[in-house]
């Protein structure tokens, strides 16, 4: 078990220097409504102010900036349970903080801007057990590993010499799902967008194979890898590959629709096909991850157990400075990061 003093809680060494903070921030705003996948000119950096806090709110400054897929929702107002996002406004997003009074590290919901006013009483300390780098609470110990623990636990719960199949699955939440499934003891193959990812998937993250979306006979190769067809597959990628995946599924299978990134990028629609599912007796379930937050300390004691002993792996697409933030956010909607997206936004005293 971890002990409050072996986590990261607040470094009082590594405190920000409050004379030092500029009168002044840069934020970004959505410039307009994205049309497909988002691009760079759906984005405006501004200058502001650095926000003062109010009553009950805490000022900090975002150090490292999590980008998430639903994010692209809320840009236009299809998000679960988020208000959407107008023109002019702040893009939202989560970051790892530090509070600039005490030098507490938190989780925060800061948006797209170096410094943020914020409720005190929406903050979670960001702790990650010891080794563990704190980026780990936006990842596979944050939203999308409980994402991950839900689907895998909960709904797929795959056992000894299942194959479980992942798309998306060097992602946030396909690293962690696909690493959770092989720990189970399930044979997991991989669907990823092209021949790098592939050997991400098989060398960093223990798939047995991994097929490539975009090859013409990714069928094919799936079919190959899976001679006795899918008993658990977690969905995250396109309409095509569902139908494909669905083809192959064995009797009894279950299925988690997690993930329709052409519906969040509004470039297509996915439909499930029935006469697959019928085929295979097959159980689908629709996972919305707020439904599963009682999971949270389970999965914060055994996920954080895994990655501190290095029997699950990180994976993080980093990129430097908040004007990356919106082609990180294009490359990420577009399907090209490997691993977990994050915009660090100023230096880590720790790092
Ligand atoms: N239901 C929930 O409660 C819940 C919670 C968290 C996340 N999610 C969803 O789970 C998915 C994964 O989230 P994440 O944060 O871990 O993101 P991610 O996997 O790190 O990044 C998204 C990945 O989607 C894959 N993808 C497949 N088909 C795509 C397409 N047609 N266009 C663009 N990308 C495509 C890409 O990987 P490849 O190129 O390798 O296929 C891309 O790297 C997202 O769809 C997200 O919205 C759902």
């Amino acid at each position: 078990m971890n002990t409050p003093e072996a986590m990261n809680l607040p470094d009082k060494t590594n405190l920000p220097d409050k004379t030092s903070l500029p009168d002044e921030q840069r934020r970004i705003v959505l410039a307009r409504r994205p049309q497909g996948v988002p691009v760079e000119d759906d984005f405006r950096t501004e200058t502001t102010a650095v926000p003062s806090a109010g009553p009950g709110e805490v000022l900090v400054r975002t150090v490292h900036l999590s980008l998430d897929p639903f994010v692209r929702g809320m840009l236009t107002g299809r998000d679960l349970g988020h208000p959407p996002v107008h023109p002019g406004e702040l893009v939202p997003g989560r970051a790892v903080a530090q509070v600039v009074e005490t030098g507490e590290w938190v989780v925060a919901e800061t948006g797209w801007q170096e410094y943020a006013a914020v409720p005190a009483a929406t903050l979670r300390p960001a702790v990650t057990p010891p080794g563990v780098p704190r980026t780990a609470v936006l990842g596979a110990l944050g939203m999308p590993g409980l994402t991950a623990y839900a689907a895998m636990t909960r709904l797929l719960r795959p056992e000894v010499g299942d194959t479980v199949v992942v798309s998306a699955a060097t992602g946030a939440v396909g690293g962690t799902a696909g690493q959770l499934a092989g720990l189970a003891g399930a044979r997991t193959v991989a669907i990823v967008g092209g021949p790098d990812k592939c050997r991400v998937a098989v060398e960093c993250l223990g798939y047995a194979a991994a097929v490539d979306r975009h090859d013409p006979d990714w069928l094919d190769a799936l079919a190959a890898a899976c001679p006795d067809g899918v008993d658990g597959y977690l969905h995250m990628a396109g309409g095509a590959v569902l139908e494909g995946v669905l083809d192959r599924l064995a009797v009894g299978a279950r299925v988690v629709l997690c993930g329709l990134p052409e519906h969040a990028n509004e470039t297509g629609r996915t439909v499930l096909p029935a006469g697959a599912v019928m085929r295979a007796r097959a159980v689908v379930h629709g996972l919305v991850v707020h439904d599963h937050q009682d999971l949270r300390p389970r999965f914060a004691d055994r996920v954080g157990r895994l990655v501190a002993e290095g029997r699950l792996r990180l994976l993080e697409d980093v990129h430097h400075g908040l004007d990356a933030a919106p082609a990180a956010f294009r490359r990420l909607m577009s399907g090209r990061n490997v691993g977990k997206t994050i915009v660090q936004v100023a230096p880590d005293a720790a790092s």
